[in-house]
């Protein structure tokens, strides 16, 4: 499936064609999901009839005792009362047993799927390719893994279970009332009229309501986020007042919304006792009249009026459960959509195998455009040999860091060829494409663990002395060991908290020790501070030793140590030659660096 099918997950008009494949995929997860618990199910299904049977099966026998074996005991016949009470009692019991064997035995099998969608959903999303994460962005990626599991997570520990059992309890309630005495029957049939609109309108209003509460909650949510996630700018600008005010109105339009829940269940919980109690009346009264005409026994009046007083029991959570049953089910289908979408980068079925790669690149006839159809490389050539450090510059938007993607494979071409060593991209396996070929970012991002532990992300299975040589070739190494425990500082923890720029050295580290035939670096010495400088041209020099590398920079000193330097504008390469060929030239370069020079003195 294309991205398509995710991007129609918010809006809330599909058409026909839509909602139906939006339907099926939908089911088709939900049968993956119940294939390897069929059994389970089964079994917990023939639990919940006979437990929610025998549960139902009480009142019958008080009015068997009542009407059989009282009169018996009474004539000095013990028997019949002591095996309809044992039989009351074992009934009961194995009720018990029975709705607890279901409970736990039904918990441990929700948990289990569960357990299967958490898992998938995130091993499947963290295989997406990058074209997915810029455009499906994170936050409703969170939310497909929290909210969204969570409403079928509630479905499946509460509302299910005791929607099961509710209706099968009432279904035997009623089969049982109809069999002992059909006309406290058709009462009751009669109570299902306003039952049934009360319901009705219960449901029909909390869902509207319950999609309010979700809508402030996720307000709430994300006027939380935005604020601390970019609390620098919030503290620059003094937002702290504007922001307390809007949050305030936020928490107060989640308060009234709750508040407006509660009222309803309010109105539906006494609403059901009232419609409980009528029906027990109408029973006892219209019964009372045939016990005087001698047409029905006492126990069974009595077993008639305890089926009509239980039978509305479950009701509250049978009306509550439809709710969780609506969220779980658009849950289910937003989590379904992540699930089918495709990788836009797949590894080969028949990877090539690449002895020592060398590094050459060769671009032939490369054309590239987004997703969204915007051309942003409209074709060109080029050769890279192996061992050749290049200065890609250019204007911001001229597909620099474009075409960085696609020599590390974070995106395919969409027309032409790209190979390393003259074998595609695409028929390597990931495996060798990230041990050949490794992008620094501006962005350096640090997991939370120890330095040591982030540096041998490079190389998982480097000792201290190859981290330590590491982090000396790119000259970060004293910085390290100034650090409260050296190289296991865990760097979330106080004292392990570093510089843009010092994480960006522990980059290069960890790109050192992965040691690359291709390096890739996307204006990752942008957070490097300028008196630094020669230590910086130090630290690239041994980082790009011996290997072909792509250096992507704003600052236009790094470009003396390439050996040939690239100027990009509007996804072409307009100049191609050695750094000192460019600057005594009289093209884009030259003016360039001409503006740089004089920004210097
Ligand atoms: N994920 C994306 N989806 C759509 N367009 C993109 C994406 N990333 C970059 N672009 C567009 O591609 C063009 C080149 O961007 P980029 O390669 O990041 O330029 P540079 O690194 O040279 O500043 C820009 O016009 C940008 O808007
Ligand atoms: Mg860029």
């Amino acid at each position: 499936m294309s991205m398509q099918g995710v991007a129609g997950e918010d809006r809330i008009e599909l058409n026909k064609d839509e909602s139906k494949s939006v339907r099926l995929r939908s089911r088709r997860l939900l049968r993956s999901l119940i294939r390897p618990i069929r059994s389970r199910l089964a079994v917990s299904f023939t639990l919940v009839v006979i437990s929610q049977a025998a549960r139902a099966i009480g009142p019958a026998m008080i009015a068997f005792a009542i009407d059989r074996a009282l009169p018996e005991a009474i004539h000095q016949n013990l028997t019949p009362l002591f095996l309809v009470v044992a039989a009351y009692l074992g009934a009961a019991l194995t009720a018990a047993t029975l709705t607890y064997a279901f409970l736990k035995f039904a918990a441990r099998t929700n948990q289990n799927v569960l357990f299967d969608l958490r898992q998938r959903l995130f091993v499947h999303a963290q295989r997406l390719s990058l074209e997915f994460h810029e455009t499906y962005t994170s936050g409703r990626v969170i939310a497909r893994q929290t909210s969204d599991l969570d409403a079928i997570k509630e479905l499946l520990d509460t509302g299910g279970n005791e929607m099961i059992a509710g209706a099968l309890y009432m279904v035997f309630t009623s089969v049982a009332l109809y069999a002992l005495d059909p006309s406290s029957f058709v009462v009751l049939l009669f109570s299902l009229v306003p039952l049934g609109f009360l319901t009705r309108w219960f449901q029909r209003n909390t869902k509207l309501r319950y999609r309010e509460t979700r809508v402030a909650s996720a307000r709430l949510i994300v006027k939380f986020v935005e604020t601390m996630t970019g609390i620098r700018a919030v503290k620059a600008f003094r937002k702290e007042k504007a922001n307390d005010v809007e949050y305030a109105q936020l928490t107060e339009d989640y308060r009234k919304v709750n508040a407006k829940v509660i009222q309803l269940f309010g109105i539906y919980d006494p609403g059901l006792t009232m419609i409980g109690t009528v029906t027990v009346a109408v029973i006892l009264l219209f019964g009372g009249f045939r016990v005087i005409d001698g047409q029905l026994g006492i126990g069974i009046l009595t077993a008639a009026i305890l089926y009509a007083r239980r039978f509305f029991d479950p009701m509250e959570d049978m009306a509550t459960f439809y709710n969780a049953y609506q969220s779980a089910t658009s849950a289910l289908e937003k989590i379904s959509g992540v699930l089918e979408v495709l990788e836009s980068v797949p590894e080969p079925q028949h990877p090539v195998k690449l002895e020592q790669p060398a590094g050459h690149l060769n671009f032939k006839d490369v054309e590239f455009h987004y997703s969204n159809g915007k051309t942003v490389l409209p074709g060109f050539n080029l050769d890279i040999p192996a061992g050749q450090t290049i200065a890609l510059v250019g204007t911001t938007g001229a597909g620099k860091s474009t075409l960085a993607k696609l020599v590390s494979r974070l995106y395919d071409p969409s027309a032409g060829q790209l190979t390393l060593d003259g074998v595609d991209l695409r028929d390597l396996s990931n495996l060798e494409l990230r041990k050949a070929i490794v992008m620094v970012t501006q962005e350096a991002y640090l997991f939370s663990g120890t330095v040591a532990d982030n540096i041998a992300l490079g190389k998982p299975d480097a000792t201290s002395a190859e981290i330590r040589a590491a982090a000396k070739a790119v000259g970060v190494h004293e910085f390290i060991m100034s650090m409260p425990q050296g190289y296991d500082t865990d760097v979330n923890k106080r004292g392990g908290r570093v510089s843009a720029g010092q994480r960006q050295l522990i980059s290069f580290a960890r790109a050192f020790i992965a040691d690359p035939a291709v390096l890739i670096l996307d204006e990752a010495t942008a957070s490097l501070d300028i008196p630094s400088e020669r230590l910086v041209q130090h630290a690239l020099q041994t980082l790009l030793d011996g290997r072909t590398s792509i250096i992507i920079a704003h600052r236009l000193s790094t470009v003396s140590i390439a050996d040939r330097v690239l100027v990009m504008e509007l996804g072409q390469i307009i100049e191609d030659d050695t750094p000192a060929a460019l600057i005594s030239g009289t093209g884009k370069f030259s003016r360039m660096h001409a503006a740089w020079r004089a920004s210097l003195v």
